[in-house]
């Protein structure tokens, strides 16, 4: 294991990182997604643009473009993990300096990367934070881009929980992540042998809608869109006006 991924618990030096209360890396992370978001390694390999669209198999800018079509320039947007390549980069450039994007993770090793990345654009704010426990806030619109598919279900839920309640009368949470593909789809079998070995909690989202890992859907009106053969899909609840939350 290496220092990056120990930060939390035992770096002696002053760490801006490990503030008080900061989240402690969770089981699911250390146990199952160490080697794809731990290690410096790899964080240099898969940041690479051509990496993250191979993994999507060609379909990241598009995937991207869904999403931001979702939002406004000047909006206030949480995205609540990070991502590799250039997607909080594309983000903060849409919603503009006049805009504000805040980037949480709860990984210690992403949170410096993308504060790198995102240097050059005073509207964006990197910090530790747990999706699933956020702590106050509101925001126009959350993108939560491939973090559910990650979580277990227990975790999905308090993600999906926490991420509406941060959502402001009128706003919306938008989350794109896999989907249950068309029986036929050529890469059914390849993307289930992926899951598991790799990814162990994301078949759920074959055989759940996103929208009934939330407790209290009824205050939001859901839409769901789906991409490549039903591969991928975008989710948009938006809260009624009214609703005070
Ligand atoms: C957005 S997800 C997957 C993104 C996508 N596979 C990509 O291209 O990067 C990966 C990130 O989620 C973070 N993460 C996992 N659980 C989290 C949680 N509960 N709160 C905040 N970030 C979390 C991980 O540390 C990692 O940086």
């Amino acid at each position: 294991m290496s220092d990056e991924t120990l930060v939390l618990d035992r770096d002696a030096a002053p760490n801006p990182d490990k503030a008080e209360g900061a989240p402690a890396i969770p089981d699911y992370l250390r146990e199952t997604y160490a080697w794809a978001y731990l290690s410096p390694r790899s964080v240099r390999f898969l940041d690479r643009p051509l990496v993250v669209s191979s993994i999507l198999w060609g379909n990241y800018r598009r995937l991207l473009e869904a999403l931001l079509a979702e939002l406004e320039p000047g909006q206030r947007v949480l995205q609540p993990a990070c991502v590799y390549g250039d997607f909080s980069t594309s983000l903060a450039r849409f919603l503009g300096p006049r805009g504000g994007l805040e980037v949480i993770d709860i990984a210690p090793i992403q949170v410096r990367h993308c504060r790198r990345k995102l240097a050059g654009f005073p509207q964006a704010r990197v910090r530790l934070g747990d999706a699933a426990a956020l702590q106050g806030g509101t925001y126009d619109a959350i993108s939560c881009f491939f973090l559910l598919h990650e979580l277990p279900d227990h975790t999905k839920r308090l993600a999906v929980d926490a991420l509406l309640a941060a959502v402001k009368p009128g706003g919306k949470a938008v989350f794109v992540d896999y989907h249950r593909p068309h029986p036929l789809h050529p890469l059914k079998p390849v993307t289930g042998l992926v899951f598991g070995l790799l990814e162990p909690f994301a078949a759920s989202l074959w055989r759940n809608e996103i929208e009934s890992f939330a407790s209290a859907p009824g205050a939001f009106t859901w839409s769901k869109e789906t991409y490549f053969g039903g591969l991928y899909q975008k989710v948009v609840a938006q809260r009624m006006e009214g609703d005070p939350n």
